[in-house]
């Protein structure tokens, strides 16, 4: 079981259009534990628990900042977090990253578009800080451009920092070919935003010879996953075999099967659901596991993730 933190609003703002940044610090006004670039915060919200990135700098924080779209017909965690308003208190679980900047890039080429841009803050306070070589595309529709002054600030301040603010999708689609073909060798390349964006980004990016281990994606909760193909589970502690439909999570495919897991948020993002794997290769879709975790591929986060064949073990 993770601790969870105790937080308090202290402040609320509207970052742009339907977009809201809230500051949360300890009620006592004490440090908060630092985080790595691209961390979220899993917040619990009324119903399920939900990962917001946080957009302020994680080294030595006195408090965590996160922007929140409130999206109308979600499951409810972004009204409720849009209704929140100073000296409400919130639960949330330590930040964590899986979309973290890797130390020995040559260069960082982010690419957000629209409230993507907000792991991207992370990422830029920390180019600030050890002075890395950074290239931001931030793609947003006209009167949604959260946070551009923060970011057009924090390039501002890199040692050949670049920023470019692009008025939608296709503008962004348009410049990837140049940008992808120009890049110095050991460039990393961090894509977060719409689901289509994301796959669009990174089908460019592979079709121009960039390595897979050099393009690092965030998306944005179970929404953005699809069914999944079939597959099955086999339970070495009972010896039985499970089978998990297009569709049906493995979490809900083990409830089904009388084996309890532990859960919380069931996006992915919590970590609650961790099983682990002794065979097969798990097909990681959650927001928890490091790559290093994920290339380990000896563990899988239940609610969200499956297998990329047809069979999985696990020691349940
Ligand atoms: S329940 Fe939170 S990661 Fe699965």
């Amino acid at each position: 079981m993770i601790a969870t933190l105790k937080l308090v609003v202290t402040a609320v703002e509207d970052a742009a259009r339907d977009i809201r940044t809230v500051t949360l610090a300890t009620p006592d006004g004490g440090e908060l534990p630092s985080f790595v670039p691209g961390s979220h915060l899993v917040v619990e919200c009324e119903g399920p628990a939900n990962a917001y990135s946080l957009v302020s700098d994680g080294v030595l924080p006195e408090h965590y900042r996160i922007s929140v779209l409130r999206v109308p017909d979600g499951a409810g965690g972004s009204r409720w977090i849009h209704d929140l308003g100073v000296g409400d208190t919130v639960s949330a679980l330590p930040p964590r990253s899986a979309f973290a900047p890797v130390a020995t890039a040559t260069k960082h080429l982010l690419i957000a578009g629209g409230i993507g841009v907000t792991p991207m803050l992370s990422h830029l306070h920390a180019a600030r800080r050890w002075g890395r070589r950074v290239q931001l595309l931030y793609a947003f529709r006209d009167g949604y451009g959260a946070h551009v002054a923060d970011v057009e600030e924090l390039v501002a301040a890199l040692p050949g920092g670049c920023v470019e603010l692009l008025s939608d999708r296709a503008a962004l689609l348009g410049r990837l070919g140049e940008v992808l073909g120009t890049q110095p060798l050991g460039t990393h390349l961090y894509v977060c935003g719409p689901g289509a964006m994301i796959d669009a980004v990174l089908a460019a990016a592979q079709a121009g010879g960039w390595p897979a281990s050099r393009l690092h994606a965030e998306r944005f909760g179970v929404d953005a996953l699809d069914p999944g193909e079939p597959f099955s589970v086999t339970l070495t502690g009972s010896g039985s075999t499970v089978d998990v439909p297009s569709g049906v999570s493995l979490l809900d495919a083990l409830d089904g099967a009388g084996v309890a897991v532990p859960r919380l948020c069931r996006q992915g993002v919590c970590g609650e659901c961790r099983i682990p794997v002794t065979a097969g290769t798990p097909l990681h879709r959650d927001l928890f596991l490091t790559d290093e975790e994920r290339r380990a591929g000896d563990a899988v986060m239940a609610c969200v993730s499956r297998s990329l064949g047809p069979t999985l073990e696990v020691p349940l």
